[in-house]
């Protein structure tokens, strides 16, 4: 049975990662600082799987403890690296915060994982910025960072070029995720977020279960077929399923290439009006929202080109946008229902 290490395995996509990895029959064992997600999660995991899984609590900024912990783990065989800071108006605030942790944990690992090992890197669709066309193929350029956080993605993805290159025990595969939404079909774990949520489907089900406010809608005047901005939503447990199917690639040696990138979407783009009209007609729900400026640094449109990922790595997103926005309400009630704190 091979042993994946899975950091940042508490968090939102990390945690159905480990379901998955679990399934598959990986041994999984999680390191996380908690420091964006909560301990609670180890329970609910329990739950879905009947397994306790390995936890270590580690912030992967301390090198110590990230060498002591690859000394005492040498037979983990791959990687999959989730832990980051991930909000965008954040890191545009505290720029060094996002610059320190997404690369210190990033080389820290690097560093103290010297022996052969398979490295999946959770990037995403944000290195392409607005794209010049549609579909958008993984050989696109990679266009100027929009904030830090986008930076730290792009520049983390050179780091791990770069380091397979000369490398040979690395192989890499960086998925470059579109906009992951929903939860487990349990409603056991799913997206918990910190403060006002800035993402669109968690505002909606806070909004809907009357913790926020009226949604507003960036902007009704784009160059799209409704006025309203276009993004490839992907269900989070068909996003979890792309890292099994990575780290299968690396352990069969099927890469082609030290360093391999993939488009994880579904190839469909949603509006943000329709992804509201989705969300009213699966859940029965009304939802409130107003119409508001365009929020500066998005991009009009983009969806993913996943013809690479069906056809090399073997994975298809099945889940469709009424799975995701049912998914999303279930969690929203279920955490409503039962806090962690
Ligand atoms: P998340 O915040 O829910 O999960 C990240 C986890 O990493 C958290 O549990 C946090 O406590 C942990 N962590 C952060 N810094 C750490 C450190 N120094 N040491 C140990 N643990 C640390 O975020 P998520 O949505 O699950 O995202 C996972 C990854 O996917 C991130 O790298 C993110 O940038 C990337 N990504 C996310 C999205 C998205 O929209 N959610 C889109 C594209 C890419
Ligand atoms: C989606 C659409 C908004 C909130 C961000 C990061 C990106 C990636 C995923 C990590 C946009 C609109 C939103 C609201 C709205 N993360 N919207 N009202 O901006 O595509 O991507 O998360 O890598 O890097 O930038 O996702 O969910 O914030 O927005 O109208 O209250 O919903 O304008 O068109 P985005 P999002």
């Amino acid at each position: 049975m091979s042993k994946i290490l899975v950091t940042g395995g508490t968090g939102y996509i990390g945690s159905h990662t480990v379901v998955e990895l679990h399934n598959a029959g990986y041994e999984v064992v999680i390191v996380d600082d908690l420091s964006n997600s909560n301990i609670k999660i180890l329970t609910q995991l329990h739950a879905i799987t009947g397994k306790w899984f390995d936890f270590q609590e580690i912030d992967l900024q301390d090198d110590r403890a990230v060498q002591e912990f690859a000394e005492q783990n040498k037979d983990i065989t791959g990687i999959i690296h989730f832990a980051a800071s991930k909000a965008v108006g954040e890191s545009v605030q505290k720029p060094l915060k996002y610059y320190r942790n997404n690369f210190y944990g990033l080389i820290n690992l690097l560093t103290s994982f010297n022996s052969k090992i398979d490295f999946v890197f959770s990037s995403s669709c944000t290195v392409y910025g607005q794209p010049d066309s549609l579909p958008v193929t993984e050989a696109a350029p990679v266009k100027k960072a929009e904030s830090p956080y986008g930076n730290t993605k792009q520049i983390a993805e050179e780091i791990l070029e770069e380091t397979a290159a000369v490398t040979p025990e690395l192989r890499v595969i960086a998925l470059r995720y579109f906009n992951p939404v929903g939860a487990h079909e349990t409603a056991l774990i799913g997206e918990l977020p910190n403060g006002v949520p800035a993402n669109l489907v968690p505002f909606i089900t806070q909004s809907a279960i009357g913790k926020r406010g009226p949604i507003t809608v960036y902007g009704n005047d784009y160059d799209t077929p409704d006025g309203s901005a276009i993004r490839d939503y992907i269900h989070v447990v068909d996003l979890a399923k792309a890292h099994v199917a990575a780290v299968k690639r690396l352990a069969e040696n099927k890469t082609s290439s030290g360093y391999e990138v993939f488009n994880i979407g579904t190839g469909r783009g949603s509006s943000v009006l329709e992804i509201i009209a989705a969300f009213e007609k699966v859940n029965g729900e009304k939802l409130n929202y107003n119409i508001g400026p365009r929020r500066a640094g998005d991009v009009v449109q983009i969806y993913g080109d996943v013809q690479k990922s069906n056809d090399e790595l073997g994975w298809k997103a099945q889940l469709d946008l009424n799975e995701m926005m049912r998914s999303a309400w279930e969690w929203e009630k279920y955490i409503k229902a039962n806090p962690f704190e």
